[in-house]
């Protein structure tokens, strides 16, 4: 496609030399036929000299004038149909182009506005945060884990993201950033930042294996804790991998705990967790009965405010409280599938809900996929994942 735009580039380019010379040329020419005196007019002049006979004129002469035309008229009309035949190459050159200098500027305001939260490249990072009650009293100062965008568009409609921008997510350190949220920037930038974060995704395997890692540094903290001597990097890794085995197996007694680990994935600052949006406090230091307590002991005006009260997993925060999930599914596998899919603005879901679309999908989405540009779209969790996610929390 480059190579066509700068064939017809490079066509333009000796079309237009031609003709610029071509000009010269005859402008030359005639101004020093204009200019030389050529002797006697009776002799010389055009109209005046014998010229071919009857004959010559209808056949030859003819013919040739004809055969010219014949030869323009050809040449016209092939131009046509190749301009036409070139111009789809012309028009996805000019989109993919446009796209790119999207791109770019998104990746300025990138770095400007968001990387000092999410890290450079959208690679996850934290964020100072002030909590205050609901009469806007100092409770607690936080650091709020700013989660990485990497597979964002893997979780999101490119419409949802937009959204996320436009409004920021109240009661977090997220701040709207579009013109509807009342933030600075127009729409146009903050397309410029969705297409900006297209970029950036990571492919399915980096994906996969950014999940496998929080899991397996879940799993490592409740090997080495039942085992202490294990201090060996081989060795807990082999302890992991039996752990896995057995625990990934429906009927196991440690199937829930696995369901919990993936629940609470703490890889790319808890960018593919659930706790995150589920789990009170679990963005800035809640994420375990332990923790808890000991963010409760520094900061203890969070208890009294009602705001954290103590580890209180699934309990609802930007997404709603789990417990008593089955009512709203009426089985296992329609609450898989919505974790799949996620919510979508204004349609229904389990048993009578209407989805706000902030709930992210984790099946792997299809949508959007006339995007012009880099992007890739990965599965984040399997089915079987997904399942065992899902025994957990009709266990809450
Ligand atoms: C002050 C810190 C801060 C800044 C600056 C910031 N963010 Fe965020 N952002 C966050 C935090 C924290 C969250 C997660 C909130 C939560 O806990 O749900 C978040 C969430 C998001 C999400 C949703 C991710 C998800 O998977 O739920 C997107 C998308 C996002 N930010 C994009 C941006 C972009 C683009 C910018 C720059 C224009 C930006 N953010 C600037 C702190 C920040
Ligand atoms: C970015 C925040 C966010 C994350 C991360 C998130 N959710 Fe949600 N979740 C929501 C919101 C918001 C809703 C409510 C639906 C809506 O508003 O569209 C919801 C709804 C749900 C529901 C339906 C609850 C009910 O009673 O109807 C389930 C089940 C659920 N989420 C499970 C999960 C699981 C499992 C994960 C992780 C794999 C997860 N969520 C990750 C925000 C989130």
């Amino acid at each position: 496609m480059i190579l066509a735009a700068s064939t017809q580039r490079t066509i333009g380019l000796v079309l237009a030399v031609l003709v610029v010379v071509g000009f010269l040329v005859y402008l030359l020419f005639s101004f020093r036929i204009g200019k030389r005196e050529i002797g006697s007019e009776i002799d010389q002049a055009a109209n005046r000299r014998p010229h071919v006979d009857d004959f010559e004129l209808e056949t030859r002469v003819l013919d040739r004038s004809l055969a010219w035309s014949l030869v323009t008229l050809a040449a016209v009309s092939l131009v046509l149909p190749m301009y036409w035949l070139m111009e789809p190459a012309r028009q996805e050159n000019a989109a993919i182009d446009w796209v790119h200098r999207f791109e770019v500027k998104g990746a300025r305001t990138f770095e400007e506005g968001c990387a000092s939260c999410h890290g450079p490249g959208g690679v996850g990072g934290v964020a100072a945060f002030t909590v205050a009650d609901s009469d806007g009293e100092f409770v607690a100062q936080v650091e709020w884990k700013a989660p990485a965008l990497t597979t964002v568009l893997s979780r999101f409609s490119e419409e949802e993201v937009r959204s996320i921008l436009d409004y920021g997510r109240p009661g977090t350190p997220m701040p709207a950033w579009g013109l509807p949220g009342g933030g600075p920037l127009t729409a146009q930038q903050v397309d410029q930042l969705v297409i900006y974060m297209r970029s950036i995704q990571l492919d399915q395997d980096a994906a996969t294996a950014e999940i496998d890692s929080g899991l397996r540094a879940g799993v490592g903290a409740i090997v080495t804790a039942a085992d202490p001597s294990l201090t060996d990097r081989d060795a807990i890794h082999a302890a992991i991998d039996v752990w896995l085995e057995q625990a990934t197996r429906p009927g196991s007694s440690d199937y829930l705990q696995y369901g919990e680990l993936l629940f609470n994935n703490a890889a790319g600052q808890g960018a593919n967790s659930c706790a995150r949006c589920h789990t009170p406090g679990f963005s800035f230091g809640a994420t375990s009965e332990a923790a808890t307590a000991d963010l409760l002991e520094t900061w203890p005006r969070l208890a009294d405010s009602g705001i954290l009260t103590g580890w209180l997993p699934g309990a609802g925060h930007v997404g709603p409280d789990l417990a008593g999930v089955e009512a709203h599914f009426s089985t296992s596998q329609r609450q898989s599938e919505f974790i799949r899919t996620g919510s979508e603005f204004g349609i229904g879901f389990g048993n009578a809900r209407t989805g706000s679309g902030g709930m992210p999908g984790y099946g792997g989405r299809v949508d959007d996929l006339d995007v012009i540009g880099t992007v890739e779209r990965s599965q984040l969790l399997t089915p079987e994942q997904i399942d065992a996610i899902v025994a957990y929390e009709r266990s809450l």
